[in-house]
């Protein structure tokens, strides 16, 4: 499967119940209507919304869970698994959020069981990656990001792959990493890569008065949005971005 270049996601957390998911969706279809087919739509919800959003069949909106276990089944309490969420028709779930790796122990060793159980079941897992503040300071932004994906993609195949670099301090923040240095690392994180075209989402306030600038970048394949995916006027003008210098990157 060879993944469109442009990919807009959100991430809704641990936001929103079903009726609100019901409304968002009301509000947020009509907005992507004209939006051009080749940039992929995909918002990673709560467990219990998935189902609202899968049973909406001729969306062109792709649904995404927010983690995945690497057991097909088990006693492990409060996790979900791919089988369970193939069911569903969820094709995409995000691993190793920095969330997720502060709050709940993630480990690159379980991101890496994650995402190998995500793709063996045709789950596209969506890997984040990034550094923190101090990392950052002390100079240590690539070599942090690099061991995130030395380990955690051991194994993974790359052409069913997204990855999101998000940098642990803009997120949620409204510090947005510049355009520029976010395009830098992603070119790092690509050229580790061996040059691969896996598709690289920025993440951390992602807003619409930065999206234009974010997507004119070249390496920059799409973002992942957390906050401004909750509203969908908001998210929607994410997805109809106008990207400065459209000619470059149509
Ligand atoms: P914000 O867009 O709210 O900064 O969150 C980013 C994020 O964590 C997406 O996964």
């Amino acid at each position: 499967m060879t993944l469109p270049q442009q990919v807009i996601a959100g991430n809704w957390k641990m936001y929103k119940n079903r009726m609100e998911a019901r409304t968002y969706l009301e509000a947020f279809l009509p907005l992507i209507d004209q939006t051009p087919a080749a940039r992929r739509i995909i918002l990673c919800v709560p467990f219990t919304c998935l189902n609202t959003f899968t049973e909406h069949t001729s969306t062109r909106i792709e649904v995404g869970a927010q983690n995945v276990h690497w057991q097909p089944e088990g006693a492990y309490t409060g996790e979900i698994s791919a089988p369970m969420l193939v069911e569903l028709n969820v094709r995409y779930a995000t691993v190793g959020h920095s969330e997720r790796r502060q709050y709940f122990n993630e480990t690159d060793e379980t991101v890496n069981l994650r995402l190998k159980a995500a793709q063996l079941h045709q789950i596209t897992p969506i890997l984040c990656v990034g550094e923190s503040k101090q990392h950052r300071t002390q100079g240590e932004t690539e070599s942090w990001i690099r061991n995130q994906l030395d380990i955690g993609l051991q194994g993974v195949d790359l052409e069913r792959l997204i990855i999101a670099y998000e940098p642990i301090w803009a997120i949620g923040t409204g510090d947005t990493c510049a355009a520029g240095e976010a395009n830098r690392v992603i070119g790092e994180i690509r050229s580790h890569l061996g040059n691969h075209p896996v598709s690289i989402l920025y993440g951390g306030s992602v807003k619409p008065s930065n999206i234009d600038e974010i997507m004119a970048e070249t390496q920059i394949d799409g973002v992942l949005v957390g906050g401004a995916s909750l509203d969908p006027l908001d998210f929607g003008r994410i997805a109809n971005f106008q990207p400065l210098g459209a000619a470059i990157k149509s």
